[in-house]
């Protein structure tokens, strides 16, 4: 019998009831098997089902659903990710700095403000507990994002976070994922998006490893970047077989009812959806009523945290009712009514072995301690940073001495303070970077110079400093900024350390620049004199001399380069490294003035109106756009082709109350303070819950209560409902 005529004959009925059932029975016994942890049947009565639906699929590919568990298995490989623009941002937590039992408190005295709830010490009267605020605590998962759209119930897609507004289409590879549901349990909207992190649980690692060494291959170091690695790899039936976990966290929307009232009004209702959904939700998740509740679970899973079968990074505290979150707000891509808290860093001693100097982006000296090798936290140490020479000088930490090292997170170790017991009677003698460095920056030998009233040392030699140049190049190819990805920190040391690249434009002309030499001409006149065929050429050239290089990897690295030249104005402005400009800055610069040659010829004041723009960053983007060898870089860049759509400047920058931050306070004779702030909003302006010198009016009704009574204090101008009209009119 011929084969492929079986394979096209359309299933019947019959066949897709049966696939149907099968896919249902299959997807609720691994249910019950990944997520529960309760298997309800034998392995080999699974896989005799499973074959049985694996088999009807082959025979008839038109019963393939994307739902199917057969797609948890093998998989294809792929050449790419296809980029996901979030359809709800994916926002970011921001942590609170105190890692003591004082930073839950602070967090909600910070929330009791912002809502208007009396000040409260945990060590006074007990509150009543209605008054209490209450929250979400949950352990905050050493992985990576994830958001996952479901339409019918059915897994549709899911993407990486990226910057938070376009990710990656990983669709394939979360589909291998036992604990990411194919379809969804019960009753559920047509649409949902999920969140949650993805991540690997250490005895899963640990049977990687084993593979790994039995293979001869390299191990991995942490369950965190295995994990990432993984998402991204191309062939997807290696995800399956490393195992990833999945935790849901959140929902991007709140569905609604038929009636259209919101589906649930409280974070923890969503949590409990989830489950029932059928994914796995944390069993570490609680509500909390207070400060003293957050306390209490950050102590507990402190105590725990150890013996938890996955890494963690801290705990998270939510604001539960949604109401009270929509009301709080954010700020950048950081909800006010969310927050991080981590646990003290590990601490341990080791001996100083040499202290060496590195070189940053912004030409800023760091002394680095070596170190005798020391576990900290899971992970070895033989560097730790001192972060300036001040503060050396201060912990007067000497090549000798035993000095107490600690690691937070994933940031680089520091050294806490010396042991001055231990200190050898031979120790070295204090150590002085200045003297140390005879006064010049170790790589390029240019003059270091402190400014007054910093503390850093800092390398004059700008992009003439091959240190400066590397962190340079390395930051305009980020992800975030030009997104260069095969532009790596190996291969950046080599093209700086050949010459091969000196400014930044010379990433996209590789080779001209010993071209050029070769013949005596000026760069400029060089690439006006080649095609983009010989450029390409040359720039192989000097690639595959590079050692190592194969041709392919090559030309994956030009074409890398060559994409990056299509790009947007935010990741331009980012990337170029300007001192105090982030990435939001970049965005809200952008988003401001539309255009660069705008923001190049803005004087202070009108960088000012930027929103969230203060005065330091103000000057170094003046500071930065100034200097002729920076306009210069720009030109080179675009000159390169490297473009982007120029907007329109946003419209906010022309509303009356563009640039403004505005506390309401007391209740106003005709507007509601919903009604105050959507207009307020609907002009550019910001509301804020609290009065600061940032404040530019407060507009106050009756019974006004503290708020007003500060903006008096502190001078800021008050305005009744009339006065806010005039403004909103731009009338005064
Ligand atoms: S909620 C506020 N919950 O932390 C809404 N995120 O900085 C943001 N993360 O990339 C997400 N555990 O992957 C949330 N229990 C948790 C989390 C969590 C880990 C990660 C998340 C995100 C980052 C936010």
């Amino acid at each position: 019998m011929n084969s492929d005529l079986w394979s096209t004959r359309p299933s019947s009925q019959s066949d897709q009831a049966r696939a149907e059932r099968l896919r249902g029975i299959l997807n609720h016994w691994g249910h019950a098997y990944y997520v529960l942890d309760k298997p309800e049947v034998s392995d080999a009565e699974y896989d005799r089902l499973f074959r049985e639906l694996q088999q009807l699929e082959r025979d008839f590919p038109d019963l393939l659903a994307p739902d199917s568990p057969t797609q948890r298995v093998g998989g294809a490989v792929l050449t790419g990710f296809k980029p996901v623009r979030h359809s709800v941002p994916m926002l970011s937590i921001r942590t609170v700095t105190d890692t003591q039992a004082t930073g839950a408190i602070g967090f909600d005295q910070e929330i009791r403000k912002k809502l208007g709830k009396p000040s409260h010490q945990p060590d006074q009267e007990p509150l009543e507990n209605s008054d209490e605020v209450e929250y979400v605590a949950e352990l905050k998962f050493d992985g990576l994002a994830l958001s996952l759209r479901y339409l019918d119930g059915v897994l549709l897609q899911a993407a990486t976070r990226g910057d938070g507004e376009t990710g990656e289409d990983v669709t394939e590879n979360a589909r291998k994922i036992a604990e990411i549901p194919l379809r969804l349990i019960g009753r559920h909207p047509s649409m949902l998006q999920v969140r949650g992190e993805v991540y690997l649980r250490h005895d899963k690692l640990a049977a990687i490893n084993r593979r790994q060494r039995e293979q001869g291959m390299p191990e991995f170091v942490n369950p965190r970047n295995t994990a990432a690695g993984t998402i991204r790899q191309l062939d997807s039936s290696i995800v399956g077989e490393r195992q990833l976990s999945f935790f849901a966290y959140s929902l991007a929307e709140i569905p609604a009812r038929e009636n259209g009232e919101p589906m649930f009004d409280t974070h923890w209702q969503a949590l409990e959806a989830l489950r029932n959904w059928g994914f796995v939700v944390c069993s570490y998740a609680r509500r909390a009523r207070g400060a003293g509740e957050l306390v209490r679970f950050h102590e507990q899973i402190a105590r725990e945290r150890g013996s938890l079968p996955f890494d963690i990074d801290g705990v998270v505290y939510k604001v539960n009712r949604f109401d009270l979150q929509k009301q709080l707000g954010f700020r950048s891509r950081e909800p006010h009514w969310a927050v991080a808290h981590k646990f003290a860093p590990e601490e341990q001693p080791t001996v100083v072995l040499d202290i060496d100097i590195q070189v940053g982006r912004t030409g800023k000296l760091t002394p680095v301690a070596k170190l005798e090798p020391i576990q900290v936290g899971g992970v070895t140490v033989s560097n730790a940073t001192a972060h300036n020479d001040d503060e050396t000088r201060c912990k007067d930490v000497r090549i000798g001495d035993t000095v107490i090292v600690r690691r937070a997170g994933d940031v680089i170790p520091e050294i806490v303070r010396v042991d001055l017991e231990k200190r050898p009677l031979d120790v070295a003698l204090p150590f002085d970077l200045c003297a140390r460095l005879s006064g010049q920056c170790p790589i390029c030998r240019s003059a270091i110079v402190r400014e007054e009233g910093e503390v850093d040392y800092r390398c004059t030699g700008g992009l003439f400093c091959g240190a400066q140049r590397k962190q340079a190049i390395l930051h305009y190819a980020q992800r975030r900024a030009l997104d260069i990805d095969k532009l790596g920190e190996r291969l950046v040391d080599q093209l700086v350390e050949r010459g091969v690249v000196r400014v930044l434009s010379d990433v996209y002309r590789l080779g001209l620049r010993a071209q050029a030499e070769r013949l005596n001409l000026p760069m400029e006149e060089m690439f006006a004199r080649v095609t983009c065929e010989e450029q390409r050429e040359l720039a192989l050239g000097v690639l595959k001399d590079l050692d190592r290089m194969a041709a392919l990897s090559a030309r994956n690295v030009l074409d890398a380069i060559e994409n990056s030249k299509q790009t947007t104005l935010p990741r331009f402005l980012f990337g170029l490294g300007i001192r105090h400009v982030g990435e939001a800055t970049a965005k809200e610069l952008a988003r401001h003035f539309g255009q660069l040659d705008a923001i190049m010829d803005a004087p202070v004041e009108q960088l000012l109106k930027v929103s969230d723009i203060g005065p330091i960053v103000a000057q170094s983007v003046r500071i930065f756009f100034e200097q002729a060898h920076n306009r210069e870089v720009v030109a080179q860049l675009r000159a390169c082709g490297v473009h982007w759509d120029e907007g329109a400047p946003a419209p906010s920058a022309r509303l009356a109350l563009a640039g403004r931050t505005l506390v309401l306070t007391g209740a106003l004779p005709t507007l509601s303070r919903d009604q105050a702030k959507d207009l307020i909003e609907a002009a550019g302006g910001k509301v804020a819950g609290s009065v600061s010198r940032k404040t530019s009016f407060v507009v106050a009704g009756a019974e006004a209560g503290s708020k007003l009574d500060k903006a008096r204090e502190i001078g800021i101008p008050v305005l009744d409902e009339a006065g806010l009209k005039e403004l909103l009119d731009g009338r005064s």
